[in-house]
């Protein structure tokens, strides 16, 4: 179904994102039917070009990132022809009474900020002072959301000067993945999993982000943030709240966040010894951390391990162990809820077996439920953990299947004005909240991350974290 016709302008229209990301992302949702054609994607930077010389930075772009859909060259050029471009000066006047006279006002406008958030207050005045956007128009915003509680806050103030927070879509593009989403419909679509979520029947729960990617290229950036700002304040604590939530009252925007930010606030201060920071040593694997940052002496962490505690009437006393890291062994993402042992087990001699929902974020998307059964076969009640596996392309057939790039999923939502899988801006403040102490704490005792091998699963220490609860890790793979 297409969604109404728009302008989309793309501050920074020249950058990584979105000649990665952005554009290739439109390029599919034009393909698919979805963009109206009508609607135009302008591209807006310092970079003095003219519309053709972009549309041919994009065409190249789309070729290099936008899989197997940029064969397409009779739909390439079709979706080139919607796009303009403007060069503009972001603290100056150049460009804006060009951009003012391109973006129609009788269309659903939307004005992606992919630049610095030093330049955000710059736009937003801007826009406004040359009556380009109006109380209808979207904003959206990419972390880094501030880099702490404070420079978050003053992010917040700023973008409320111009814009209500109904207008403001901040990005975590982990909330566009297709199985975070199905993480809500497995629990609140299912009446066999709610009655059992909660501490009367979940032993604990793990969060594993794990990447084979190092830092390289992105060294600069990454040395200053590490993984507690890159990966955890964000996109892990975003799917603890998903999985730690109350039930909605209904799928909407404001009910969804209420209850994710009640999540952020019932979590308790971490305590120094339940968290393992670590940083990757060269290996044959390829080189360390220091190197890939070009820094000798970093002391910023590749990864992060944490047992978390959420203190209300439904988590007391369960823990959630988090775990993100680059250059591990396998690039996998998964949540895995462990259910507690049986009470009493009547097969005597067997080893006693847990439940366990895992959702799999990524490579291959879907859930699967261990459960227990008996081992096919003569050889009497010997009991085996089997998967009951729903791997999506599987289960509904390859073609049923459209592969959604979050990014896409996301700029679709902004266009329809649906803030659901966007962060509030009191729920980046509450996260910033949670997390500054901890980073405060190692910059004050100036700690030193754990060293682990490259294409390992991390330090030693991580695994002790679960090893002294009478727990264990599950395999990254
Ligand atoms: C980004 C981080 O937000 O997420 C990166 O800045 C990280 O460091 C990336 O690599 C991971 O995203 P994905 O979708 O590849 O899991």
């Amino acid at each position: 179904i297409p969604v109404e016709d728009f302008d989309l302008v793309i501050f920074g229209g020249t950058g990584d994102l979105a000649r990665r990301k952005i554009l290739p992302g439109l390029f599919r949702r034009y393909l698919s039917g979805q963009m109206p054609v009508e609607s135009r994607i302008i591209g807006a930077a310092r970079s003095d070009i003219d519309s053709d010389g972009y549309r041919t930075m994009i065409k190249e772009a789309i070729l290099e990132f936008g899989g197997e859909e940029s064969q397409d060259s009779n739909g390439l050029d079709a979706f080139l022809a919607q796009i303009e471009y403007v060069p503009i000066d972001a603290k100056g006047e150049g460009g804006w009474v060009e951009l003012a006279e391109l973006v129609r006002n009788d269309v659903v406008q939307a004005f992606y900020f992919s630049v610095a958030p030093s330049l955000f207050g710059d736009l937003a005045e801007r826009l406004h002072r040359h009556k380009i956007a109006s109380a209808t128009s979207r904003i959206v915003v990419e972390k880094p959301f501030g880099r702490d509680l404070e420079s978050a806050r003053k992010l917040n103030d700023v973008l409320a000067l111009h814009f209500d927070e109904g207008q403001i879509y901040r990005i975590d593009h982990y909330l566009g993945k297709e199985t975070v989403q199905n993480l809500m419909a497995v629990r609140f679509g299912n009446v066999l999993f709610e009655p059992l979520w909660n501490n009367h029947y979940v032993d604990h729960i793990q969060i594993t982000v794990a990447e084979t990617v190092g830092v390289g290229g992105r060294g600069s950036y990454y040395d200053k943030s590490g993984a507690m700002r890159d990966m955890v304040q964000n996109h892990l604590m975003q799917l603890l709240c998903l999985i730690a939530m109350e039930p909605p009252s209904q799928f909407g925007a404001d009910e969804v966040r209420d209850e994710k930010l009640k999540v952020i606030r019932a979590l308790e201060p971490i305590m120094p010894h339940h968290i393992v920071r670590g940083q990757y040593e060269n290996s044959a694997n390829g080189p360390s951390y220091r190197e890939d940052a070009e820094n000798p002496r970093s002391h910023t962490e590749s990864f992060v391990a944490m047992k978390c505690h959420i203190s209300n009437w439904r988590w007391s006393g369960v823990p959630f162990y988090l775990r993100t890291g680059k250059r591990l062994k396998a690039r996998t993402s998964e949540i895995a809820v462990v259910f507690k042992p049986l009470g009493h087990s009547i097969f005597e001699g067997q080893e006693e077996q847990q439940n366990i929902l895992a959702i799999h974020l990524q490579p291959n998307e879907g859930i699967d439920l261990q459960v227990t059964i008996k081992e096919p076969g003569p050889g009497g009640m010997r009991l085996v953990n089997v998967p009951l596996d729903m791997t999506f392309a599987e289960a509904l057939g390859d073609s049923d299947v459209e592969v959604t790039d979050a990014y896409e999923r996301l700029i679709m939502d902004v266009i329809r004005g649906n803030q659901t899988l966007f962060m509030r801006g009191d729920e980046v403040e509450a996260a910033w909240g949670w997390t500054d102490p901890i980073i405060e704490g190692w910059e004050a005792r100036n700690d030193v991350p754990k060293t682990y091998s490259a294409g390992s699963s991390g330090p030693d220490d991580a695994l002790m974290l679960l090893h002294r609860d009478g727990r264990k890790w599950r395999e990254i793979k």
